[in-house]
């Protein structure tokens, strides 16, 4: 088996910014509110004629410049995400077509905020294997357009955004160590979009009865998180048989301040080794980490050698975490 490691990132964010303070215009709620039960003070929102596969776009040219490959070098192209373009083809075939990906295959993974994790995962096998030499793995969403805008309980929590990594083999010993990977099907209802597929095909009663929107039993997913997110985390370091005192950065999936700073505590690791950007960002489900990653890369907060940790939550339920000696 070979190690395979990340050897380019990039990230995009649409311009437009949406303040808490715009927020209390259109719903009942207030910035200290969401301040202080979320840590999220703005986010970014995606212009009407922009599609998912646009942001996805604009965030692999980033990293595919990074890791100094062309779009032609690509095996295979996978997109996380919960908000498509539709339902078929795929984001990711209009991924492949946009940059010119012409050797790659491509397929969208739906595991909600764990997405990009459970990417990592699949994409590095292919490579690990020698399938593959280089895989393409984006996480990337335009969930303002499945929020409930009346709906306060959801609407200030999430984002617009993309972000991009390119795997390919790497040294020895370095590059994914571990990863684990998790559903709780059976807690599911908690967090979903009800209409859409077969089950409530697209039809006037399900417009009306508002089932096109994220639907979310917040303080059911606020404790599956906690608990999800340190049981992912130290399974991750038991596969690779290194301790807790080892990790050097965390980068967790972007949900609340709340969330990540109870998982830094179970974890004990120090605030300052944790990489939080949902304050000007929020939840962007899939994207979260691919970004936080991109910016804590080129901001030098991530070094050669450096243990990394990721670690996810989200609507399936899912879980995922990634082990990384950079
Ligand atoms: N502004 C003002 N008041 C609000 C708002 C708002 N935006 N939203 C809810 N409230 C009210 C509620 O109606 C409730 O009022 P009530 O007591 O009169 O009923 C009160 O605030 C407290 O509500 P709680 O649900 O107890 O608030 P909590 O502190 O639990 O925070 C939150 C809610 C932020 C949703 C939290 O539970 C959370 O972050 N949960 C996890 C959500 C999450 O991460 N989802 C993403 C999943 S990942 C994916 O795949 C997309």
């Amino acid at each position: 088996m070979y190690s395979v490691g990340i050897s380019g990132v990039g990230s995009y964010v649409p311009e437009k910014i949406v303040t808490n303070d715009d927020l209390s215009k259109i719903v009942d709620t207030s910035d200290e509110w969401i301040r202080t039960r979320t840590g999220i003070c703005e986010r970014r929102i995606a212009e009407k004629d922009i599609a998912t596969s646009d942001l996805c776009t604009e965030a692999v040219k980033k990293a595919i410049r990074d890791a100094n490959i062309s779009p032609e070098d690509i095996d295979l192209i996978l997109v996380a995400t919960v908000t498509p373009d539709m339902a078929f083809p795929s984001t990711a075939c209009i991924v492949q077509k946009n940059i010119g990906a012409n050797n790659a295959s491509a397929f969208d993974i739906s595991v909600g905020c764990s997405g990009f994790l459970y990417g990592l995962a699949i994409g590095s096998n292919f490579i690990a294997t020698g399938a593959y030499d280089t895989v393409l793995v984006v996480g990337a969403e335009i969930l303002s357009r499945i929020l409930d805008w009346k709906d306060r309980n959801t609407c200030v929590l999430f984002g617009d955004g993309a972000g991009a990594c390119v795997l390919q083999r790497c040294e020895s010993g370095k590059g994914i160590l571990s990863y684990d990977l998790g559903a709780d099907g059976a807690n599911g209802h908690f967090l979903t979009q009800p209409a859409g597929g077969s089950l409530n095909p697209a039809s006037i009663e399900t417009v009306n009865k508002r089932l096109h929107y994220v639907h979310m039993d917040g303080r059911e997913v606020f404790k599956f998180a906690v608990r999800s997110m340190e049981k992912a985390s130290k399974r991750a370091l038991e596969k690779a048989n290194i301790p807790l005192e080892a990790i050097d950065y965390l980068i967790p999936h972007q949900a609340n301040i709340r969330i990540i700073e109870s998982a830094a505590k179970r974890l004990k690791i120090k605030r300052d080794k944790v990489y939080v950007n949902l304050d000007r960002y929020g939840n962007i489900s899939s994207a979260s980490i691919p970004i936080a990653l991109d910016e804590a890369f080129h901001k030098g907060y991530i070094k050669k050698d450096d243990i990394v940790l990721f670690v996810a939550f989200g609507a399936g339920l899912t879980w995922a975490s990634v082990l990384l000696k950079w």
